[in-house]
């Protein structure tokens, strides 16, 4: 969720049509010592990815609201508490103030912890709005709902770039008071990257501003998300690869695999239709009616969520696997067995590293919990007409290069990481190299139904309902 300003603008977009600036490096705290991923943490992240997509027990207000040549740019990008999250540096206000905001193809609100801001930690850096000569005084409130908390603030307008982009009436958030353990680290806000029609201020998120300008040279977003778990990490390490408006060929080999995107008109949040998921190589069957079920894909949350019916029957595949006592929606299963979990879009099967589904120690001392869990909680799921019913956050999308690309239609691609990004032979945790995608033709590893993918996609987007 993010935002800029437009005198600067004609400046910048003159300079930005040569110029491959080079990538921007913005100093990173970091804490002294490793440290674990606390449950707490993940019982906090399923319950914001349930607000999101509205199977809370709280009302959210639904998302249901629901050529000039450019350039593209590859922007530094910083990992943080071990894949839980990832921000890159946006500049807001004039002279420019630099902040670190999550990248979130989740939402599409932009936010920055403000200097009134009375709930904020000492630590985290706030922008001053009143050294800032474009901020625009508003008075309009406004909160944005996440999970277990919230963040209130008024609706602005800014001058807001990243690297050398830069839009000059961006709205955006500056937040006066927001939910404890929303922000940690160094991270001040969050940018959303998703579209228009899901943004609670309601207004048009920065990359779509710049589309709009023509500034990109593609209307693409690629993202290469690191892997640190399993490994000692400190907070905030620099690591992945955001380029906004193309994408960069050092992370990936082979083809893009782009797919229509599935879901609302207008669009509102990234969704793939996602057919199968193959659990130590059997075919799970989606509990969907159609052949698909819509899946965000959403760099803005951790883990991977679900039906309840469809994730109590993939854990049911894993022997000596049970519900996680302590932690509703959550599974456990035995440390010693490798995780071999795949989704199937396109046809292709997109294998996850086991490193990526383990998110740490269960209630015994040979138990792991799982990094799939019960989203919806017996929610009525049809009901959630265009909205996605799969989360498919970083434990997959570490495994992948995705690329955002807005057209007619939009697209979502995926391709297999190149070895220089941990894919292939260069993946700890084998039988994974991520790119295999296993075709269904071939190979028999997927439904029959995939056979004419895109047409089947383009069919079936919005009459999806689950068999529960
Ligand atoms: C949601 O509501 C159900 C039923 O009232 C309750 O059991 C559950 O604990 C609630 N969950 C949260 C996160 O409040
Ligand atoms: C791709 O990423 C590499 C490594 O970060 C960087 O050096 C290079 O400039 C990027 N290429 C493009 C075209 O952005
Ligand atoms: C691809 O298919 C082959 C043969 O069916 C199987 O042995 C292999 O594990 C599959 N690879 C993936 C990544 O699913
Ligand atoms: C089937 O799988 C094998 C081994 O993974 C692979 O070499 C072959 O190309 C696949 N066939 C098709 C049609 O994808």
């Amino acid at each position: 969720m993010l935002q800029l300003p437009v005198a600067t603008l004609l400046l910048l977009l003159s300079t930005s049509l040569c110029a491959a600036a080079d990538p921007l490096h913005i100093p990173i705290g970091r804490r002294k010592s490793p440290r674990d991923l606390d449950h707490s943490d993940h019982l906090a992240a399923a319950e914001f990815m349930r607000m999101r997509y509205g199977f809370g027990n709280t009302t959210t207000p639904s998302t249901k609201r629901m050529q000039r040549r450019g350039s593209s740019e590859a922007l530094p990008f910083v990992n943080q508490g071990g894949d839980s999250s990832y921000f890159g540096t946006v500049d807001i206000g004039t002279p420019p103030q630099s902040f670190n905001l999550i990248l979130d193809t989740g939402s599409s609100d932009l936010w920055v912890a403000d200097t009134s801001c009375q709930t904020c930690s000492q630590s985290t850096p706030v922008f001053n709005h009143a050294s800032s000569s474009t901020f625009q005084v508003s008075t309009e409130q406004q909160t944005i709902m996440y999970g277990s908390g919230q963040v209130t603030g008024t609706i602005s307008q800014e001058s807001v770039s990243m690297g050398s982009f830069s839009f000059g009436k961006q709205g955006f958030l500056a937040a006066q008071t927001t939910s404890r353990n929303l922000l940690t680290g160094t991270v001040s806000g969050i940018m959303g990257l998703a579209f228009s029609a899901l943004s609670a201020t309601q207004t048009t998120p920065f990359w779509q501003n710049l589309v709009a300008q023509n500034q990109l040279e593609s209307t693409e977003m690629g993202f290469w998300l690191s892997r640190f778990r399993g490994t000692k990490f400190t907070e905030e390490e620099p690591g992945g690869s955001f380029t906004l408006g193309g994408t960069n060929a050092t992370f990936f080999t082979g083809d893009i695999e782009f797919l229509p995107m599935v879901g609302s008109s207008p669009p509102a949040f990234w969704q793939l239709g996602m057919e199968e998921i193959t659990v130590q190589g059997n075919q799970l069957g989606l509990s969907v009616t159609g052949s698909q079920a819509p899946s965000a894909i959403d760099t803005g949350t951790t883990l991977i969520g679900g039906p309840s019916a469809d994730v109590a029957a993939l854990w049911g595949q894993i022997q000596g696997s049970e519900p996680m006592p302590t932690m509703p929606g959550f599974f456990q299963y035995p440390c010693s067995t490798s995780l071999q979990i795949s989704l199937s879009f396109g046809g292709k099967l997109w294998p996850i590293n086991p490193a990526d589904l383990n998110i740490g120690s269960g209630t015994q001392p040979s138990s792991c919990v799982g990094g799939i869990f019960d989203l919806t909680q017996g929610s009525n799921i049809a009901d959630n007409g265009g909205n996605p019913i799969w989360v498919v956050g970083d434990t997959f999308l570490k495994n992948v290069y995705t690329v955002f690309k807005q057209g007619s239609p939009n697209q979502i691609g995926f391709a297999q990481l190149s070895q220089a990004a941990g894919g292939g032979s260069g993946t700890p945790g084998v039988g994974n190299t991520p790119a295999a995608g296993n075709n269904s033709k071939g190979n028999g590893s997927v439904k029959g139904m995939l056979a004419s993918p895109l047409a089947a996609v383009l069919a079936l987007g919005t009459v999806l309902t689950l068999c529960l």
